[in-house]
Order: structure tokens, then C-alpha cells, then sequence
């Protein structure tokens, strides 16, 4: 049995629905403390059972575990707006750190020893070379990368003294909504320039705000990794599978190793809704780097993962969910 912490949020309710797709017989156990997610998300699903708890609570988070005899934790429960986590470092020390910490706690008291962990992109800093592949150096500037590059190395200490086995996913930039379009992004605020694009298309927002146009790129604006949300899903299945025969950690990029930059993403977003996409530019952000691509040749040898959508289908299906949100 599984226990998705996170399971009501955006990546988290789309690798639910996926895994319940792929394996129907099977029950998935979703921890939430709902702070961001939606219940609405799992409408639906008849194999889920939902405990609404947070993962700081160590002795109901131990309960869970225990009574629904888990074996498996895929674990995307956290804050993640980079910005917040600049000004409020203590929230997410706490929720994201501390959080993960209790989790492994009860984890370990019960005897659950396999652990598919949402780390990310953010753990690289700046990169010194693109595409960036694992052994990247690590220099987080920011607290919500530095808290993500925390829990990988406290996994790491649960794999040599504990014998657990671990895979870090670390993600590029999560897009895209599930097909059915019965679920999709859905943040407060919302800070991801594809559903801030469609919203302006849609209307429901004035005016998209592009920051830099004078970065060292052919035309001048950031360029991103996008990865459908659904293939992060499968890649977080083959993950659990592999938990089965592996022995220690693992960190695994999930990225299409391409890159679009923020203009391109707005002449498609353009394109596919038909509608123009008022924009204007401002200065760069602090901390915001030209380019991050994932060289995503490890996902695909070591656990098979071939991503399946490209740029269109994210933005198609994340405009059919902008235009149909039912949370
Ligand atoms: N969205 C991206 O592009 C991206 C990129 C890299 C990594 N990630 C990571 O992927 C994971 C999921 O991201 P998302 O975009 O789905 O975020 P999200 O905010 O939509 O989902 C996070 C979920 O965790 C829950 N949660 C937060 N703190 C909790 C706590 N203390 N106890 C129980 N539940 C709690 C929230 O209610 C929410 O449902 C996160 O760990 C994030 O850091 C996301």
C-alpha cells in the first residue's frame, strides 16, 4: 500500500489519478493537510482513502502509516513558492524541513523504508553548465532549493544507517493538466507563467508580467524546461517500481531536455487559444538564470522514463482546464 503525502495538490492528485488508471486494484492512502490542495481533486477516485493530517504530526502521521499497513511513501507534500520562501524562511525551515523530518520519523518507527521524494530543479542554483545533469554541483539561492537539497541529504542518512531506498525526483518546471480536464493547476497565487498566460487569454487576468527580455537567449526572455504533469505522474510509478530492487538513493532529473523561452511559450499560448496575450516586460529577477534545461538521459536509462508530451499538449490541456476550473 501507498501513502501519497501532498496527494490533494497539483503534481500529487494527477500521480493519484494516474497510479489508480494504471493499477486499479490497488488502494492509495492520500495525506493533505488541504493548506494548498483540493479535495475536489480526488473526486472520483473510488480506490482512495483520504486522511486529512499534516505531516508535521508525528503521532497521527505514525497511525496512518501503521493502519493502513504502507509500505511505500511517495512524498510531494510541501510549500514551494521560491519568493515566500525568501521572505519567510521559517515557514518553510518548518513545514518543508521539519515537515519531511516527522514524516521519516514515523516512517522509521514503523518500519517503512522506501521513499519517491519531489526534490527539484532549484537545488542546482545557477547553473555552470546547461543541460545540467545530477552531478551538477548543488548551490541552492533560495530557501525553498536549500530546503530540498536538505531532505535529499537527510534521506541519503536513513539510506547508509537504516537501509532505506530512496528516489529524488527533481523536477524542471511542472505543467499541463490531466486529460479529462476534470483536474489541473490550480495555486493562490498562481506564480507559473503558463496558467498566468491562459488567465490573461481567458481574460480573468489584465495583463502578464515577463520579467528580463535582455538575457543572453536568442530572444532575449528566460528559457524554461516544461514537463507535462502527466509524465511527471508515470515517472513517479516507474520510480516506485524500481524501489523494489534498489538498494540505497538515487536522484533522478525529470525534464523533456528541451528548452522554451518565455516568449515562445506566449506565441503558442497565442496560437492555441486565438486570442492576443497582453504583456509587458519588466527588469530581471534576482536570482532568475537564462537558461534551465535538464539533460534527462538518467530518467530514461535508469528508470525508463520516455516523457510523451511535448510544448502543445501542455499548453492544450492546461487551456482546456483554465477554461473548465472547477477549483
Ligand atoms: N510545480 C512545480 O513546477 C514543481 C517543480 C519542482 C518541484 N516541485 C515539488 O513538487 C511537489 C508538489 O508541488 P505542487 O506544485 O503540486 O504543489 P501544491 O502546493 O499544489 O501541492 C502541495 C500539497 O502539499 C500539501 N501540504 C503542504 N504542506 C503540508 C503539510 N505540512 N502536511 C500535509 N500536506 C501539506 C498542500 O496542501 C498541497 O496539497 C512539491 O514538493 C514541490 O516542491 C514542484
Amino acid at each position: 500500500m501507498i501513502l501519497v503525502t501532498g496527494g490533494a495538490g497539483y503534481i500529487g492528485s494527477h500521480f493519484v489519478r494516474y497510479y489508480t488508471r494504471c493499477r486499479p486494484a490497488e488502494k492509495v492512502i492520500v495525506l493533505d493537510n488541504l493548506v494548498e490542495g483540493h479535495l475536489e481533486a480526488l473526486d472520483g477516485l473510488a480506490n482512495v482513502h483520504f486522511e486529512r493530517a499534516d505531516i508535521n504530526d508525528f503521532e497521527s502521521v505514525k497511525k496512518i502509516l501503521q493502519k493502513h499497513g504502507v509500505d511505500a511513501v511517495v512524498h510531494f507534500a510541501s510549500y514551494c513558492y521560491v519568493g515566500e520562501s525568501q521572505e519567510n524562511p521559517s515557514k518553510y525551515y518548518q513545514n518543508n524541513l521539519g515537515g519531511s523530518i516527522s514524516l521519516f520519523r514515523a516512517m522509521d518507527e514503523v518500519g517503512v523504508k522506501k521513499i519517491v521524494f519531489s526534490s527539484s530543479c532549484a537545488t542546482y542554483g545557477v547553473p555552470e553548465r546547461v543541460p545540467i545533469d545530477e552531478t551538477h554541483p548543488q548551490s541552492p539561492i533560495n530557501v525553498y532549493g536549500l530546503t530540498k537539497l536538505l531532505i535529499e541529504k537527510i534521506l541519503d542518512g536513513y539510506a547508509y544507517t537504516k537501509n532505506w531506498s530512496y528516489i529524488a525526483l527533481r523536477y524542471f518546471n511542472a505543467a499541463g493538466a490531466d486529460k479529462s480536464a476534470l483536474i489541473g493547476e490550480s495555486h493562490a497565487p498562481e506564480t507559473h507563467i503558463i496558467p498566468l498566460a491562459l488567465k490573461t487569454a481567458l481574460g480573468t487576468k489584465d495583463q502578464l508580467q515577463i520579467y528580463g527580455d535582455d538575457y543572453d537567449t536568442p530572444d532575449g526572455s528566460c528559457i524554461r524546461d516544461y514537463i507535462h504533469v502527466e509524465d511527471l505522474a508515470s515517472a513517479h510509478l516507474l520510480a516506485l517500481e524500481k524501489l523494489s530492487e534498489q538498494r540505497g538513493g538515487q536522484c533522478v532529473n525529470l525534464g523533456t531536455a528541451h528548452g522554451a523561452s518565455v516568449k515562445e511559450i506566449v506565441a503558442l499560448c497565442e496560437e492555441i487559444t486565438g486570442k492576443k496575450i497582453n504583456h509587458s516586460f519588466s527588469p530581471r529577477r534576482s536570482g532568475d538564470p537564462a537558461r534551465l534545461v535538464a539533460d534527462a538521459s538518467k530518467a530514461a536509462s535508469y528508470l525508463g522514463w520516455h516523457p510523451q508530451h511535448d510544448l502543445r499538449s501542455i499548453i492544450e490541456t492546461a487551456w482546456k482546464w483554465e477554461q473548465s476550473k472547477r477549483y
